[in-house]
This record gives structure tokens, sequence and C-alpha cells, in this order.
């Protein structure tokens, strides 16, 4: 069952360089690695919390016609319909059976992501484990099922699949089992053009984002290359029309029976695509460190202050470009999301959106809320901390050329932050203290 994924890491491996700092290509030391044993390990994700649930007879799923599962699997696993994504490229497991006319659905909260077909008796879902990284799991939805259900004892159950690494576990997924996220020019029966072919993250301009997948919402002049299909292959790029920018209904594009929400929202698939690379960072520094620990005794110093230096980067957002009009998404998730906390004292939360500049009000991820942050292990952590304290005490701006990197975190910025990490997070380290303007940190 291993051979086909395994045989593409090897494969992708021999073209991808990893130097230690650079987190491009794939992680060396494989699944199997004694540090790792990503097949073998218990796991603690949700998942797995919810099959032990069902197995003792405490939940149980409920089938419902058009939808099957999808429901009852998101409101067990806690993931808000608002979230609903839709993918309409050949670009996934289903290719066959994924068109602009039965796009798949994805639904997502911070741990889990849930991805459904209409048509299809089955759920793919992929969750983290605080520890092992990314685990994929199918729930089958057996045809008997619905008769079978009246037998006490006999339930649907989600079976880990490994088979997913074949296209979860690449250089697009940082070298790691991790979650992948494409924008292509479809043709119009959803199947790619070939390049240019995209891997977007909110380092991305939006015009690079969004090809192959359905995006309601507004978002003024900006364009993406969402809501549309190719009809001159010369010339790619004029699928980009008035017709498919701004759009707020998908009336008319496909048949809504069965899909749970009539949005594919903007503002979602922004968080979306932020937190997709964001996982894959976890789980990538994580297993750097623990491999480099294992094989020498501890952590090597330059990876840990490597590794901690990039994590940070992205999870402060220093490299998003700006918006240059306001979005507004369309389906509520925005108001859910933000209203989910924690908050602080003020009423401030790192979920908070901005949307008019950027995409965070406060532009430090919510992802250090995770499990999968705290998973990590605690020299990692202990690097990661200390190199966003250089950055967000202003310490870092002192440095002629790096420093200007990060000047687009305004002191009003940094404090705030860093005021909502002091309340909110539980094992910040005491040296996270006051912003000051003139203020230049002790050297950590
Ligand atoms: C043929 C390649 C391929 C296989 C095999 C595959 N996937 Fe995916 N999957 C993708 C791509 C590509 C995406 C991104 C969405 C898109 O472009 O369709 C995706 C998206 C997803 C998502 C949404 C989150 C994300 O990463 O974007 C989930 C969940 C998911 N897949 C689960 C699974 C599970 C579980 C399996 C195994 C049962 C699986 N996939 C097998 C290619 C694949």
């Amino acid at each position: 069952m291993m051979r086909g994924p395994a045989l593409f890491a090897i494969a992708l491996s021999v073209s991808a360089v990893t130097a230690f700092g650079d987190l491009e290509g794939m992680f060396q030391g494989g699944l199997n690695q004694p540090a790792i044993e990503y097949g073998k390990r218990p796991l603690k994700d949700p998942v797995a919390e919810l099959s032990r649930r069902i197995e003792e007879g405490k939940v149980q799923l409920q089938f419902e016609p058009g939808s099957g599962y999808l429901r009852s699997v998101l409101r067990a696993l806690n993931v808000p319909v608002e979230s609903q994504l839709l993918v309409f490229s050949k670009t996934n497991k289903f290719e066959r059976f994924t068109n602009p006319h039965n796009p798949r659905a994805i639904y997502f909260n911070d741990s889990v992501t849930v991805a459904w077909i209409r048509g299809l008796p089955s759920l793919e879902v992929a969750t983290q484990d605080p520890q092992q990284g990314v685990i994929f799991y199918a729930l089958n939805e057996n045809p008997l099922d619905q008769m079978l259900r009246t037998f006490p004892g006999r339930q649907t159950r989600f079976r880990r699949d490994d088979r997913c690494l074949f296209c979860h576990h690449g250089v697009l997924t940082l070298g790691v089992p991790g979650m992948t996220v494409r924008s292509v020019f479809p043709e119009s029966d959803g199947s790619p053009m070939g390049r240019p072919d995209y891997s977007p993250d909110h380092r991305s301009p939006l015009e690079q984002r969004w090809g192959g997948w359905y995006v309601t919402g507004k978002h003024g002049s900006m364009r993406h290359m969402g809501n549309a299909v190719v009809t001159n292959s010369d010339k790619p790029e004029s699928m980009v029309t008035a017709a498919s920018l701004n759009v707020e209904s998908l009336a008319g594009k496909f048949d809504p029976e069965g899909y749970l929400s009539p949005h594919s929202d903007i503002v979602a698939l922004m968080v979306f695509e932020h937190q997709m690379y964001m996982v894959n960072l976890f789980t990538r520094v994580g297993w750097e460190i623990r491999a480099s620990a294992h094989a020498e005794g501890k952590p090597d110093a330059d990876l840990l202050r490597d590794t901690a230096n990039e994590l940070v980067d992205y999870l402060l957002f220093i490299d998003e470009p700006p918006l240059t009009s306001k979005i507004q998404g369309a389906s509520g998730f925005s108001e859910k999301f933000a209203a989910m906390g924690p908050r602080d004292s003020q009423g401030r939360s790192l979920r908070q959106f901005d949307l008019e500049h950027r995409l965070m009000r406060y532009p430090c991820s919510y992802m250090i809320y995770t499990e999968a942050f705290d998973g990590l292990p605690p020299e990692a952590r202990q690097a990661i901390y200390k190199r966003m304290w250089q950055i967000l005490s202003g310490q870092i701006l002192s440095e002629k050329e790096k420093g200007k990197k990060y000047a687009r975190l305004s002191l009003a910025d940094r404090r705030a932050i860093v005021e909502i990490l002091r309340e909110t997070k539980k094992d910040l380290p005491a040296y996270f203290t006051l912003v000051t303007p003139g203020r230049r940190a002790r050297a950590l």
C-alpha cells in the first residue's frame, strides 16, 4: 500500500535540495525514520478521537439523502458549514467527477479539513495530530450502511488511508505529509491547462489565486483567477473578465442540490490558504528538530535558528502583499471566525479581520493557539518565541538591511500583538513585556 507514495517521495527528493534553514525540498529523514514513525505511533488527532467515541457508541453519525454523512461529520468535528469552499478543477483524487457543474466542497476549522464530492459515497478528511503531522482518513459510505445502522455496533468508520500521500506528500506540501492548494488555468471541463500553475498561500498576489475555484464575495478592483474557465488557450489570462470578478451568487453555475451552502467565500479562501501552508510549516519544523535531536542528542543550533526564522516570518504575515481594495465575504464565515476569540480584556483577538489593507487586523496567526503549535518540540518553541520577540520588540529594526523587511509591522501593530498574546497565550515567555517606541529590547 505504501509503495506508490514512497516511490513518489523518492523521485521528488532526488531533484530537490534541502539545506539547513531552507525548508524547500523533501524532509530527508523519510516517514519511517525512528524519530517520526509516521505510520506507527498512536494518534491524538480529532478524527482518531471521534473514531474512539463512535466505537464506544457515544456518537452516531447520521446519514442524509443528498449529502450523506457530511453534515453529521462536520457537526461531530466542529467544522462550520460557513467555511465551505468549492473547487472545480480536475486536480484532486476524484478528478473524473469534479468539474464546473459538480465542484468538490471543502470545509475546515483549525485542525480538520473535510472534502466531499456529490455523487460519491465517500468523504476525505485530513486532520492534524499534534506530533505526527497531517493524517489522512476516508469515510466510506457503504451502501448497506443505512440498513446496517439498525444493528447495534455496526457503524460507518473512518479508515486511515496513506495512499493519499501519493499527492499529499511532495515538494508542494513542504516535503512532509500535508495540505495542497493549487491554482490553475482550467479548461471548460475543469482540466488544468498545465503551466502556469500556482501553489498559493498568503504571500501570493490575488492575481495568481483561485484558478479552478469558485469565489463568492466582493474585492473591488483587485483581480483573481476564480470563477472562470479558459476559452482561448493562446491567451489563458483572458478568462478573467468582469463576469468572473466580484461574484456574489453562484446561482446557475451548478445544481446546488446536496451542497450545504451556496458559497465559496473569499475570506474563507484567504484564511484557508494561510492555514494550509502554516500547517505544513509546523509539521516540517517539528520533524526537522526531532530528527536532529535524535541524531545528535540535541537539536542543531543553526537549524533551530533558521527554521524558527522562516516559521516566524510566515506566522507574522511578513511577506503578505498589501490589499488594494476592500474585501467582503458573503457566507457569514468572517463574522463566525472573528467571534471565536480568544479575546483580551480590551476585546481584541488575533482572529479579527482587517480586509482593507491586509487579511488580519493583528498580523500574528491564530494558529499559535493550536495543539500543533504547542506540540512542537520545546526547543523549537523557545527559538520561535525568541525570534518573535526580536521582531515584535523592535530589536530587529535596528539591523540595517534585514530590518526593512519588518518595518511593515507598525509600533501599534507590534504592541497590540504582544498585549493580546500576553493575555491569551498560555506559556508565553515572561520576556514578552511592554513594547515601547524607543525601546531596544535586551538581546536574548
Ligand atoms: C491525485 C492526487 C490526490 C490524491 C490521491 C488525494 N488528494 Fe486530496 N487533494 C489533492 C489536491 C490537488 C487538493 C487541493 C484541492 C484541489 O486542487 O482539488 C486536495 C485537497 C484535499 C483536501 C482539502 C485540503 C487541502 O489539502 O487542500 C482534503 C481534506 C483532501 N485532499 C483529502 C484527501 C484524502 C483523505 C485522500 C486519500 C483518501 C486524498 N486527499 C487523496 C490531490 C489529491
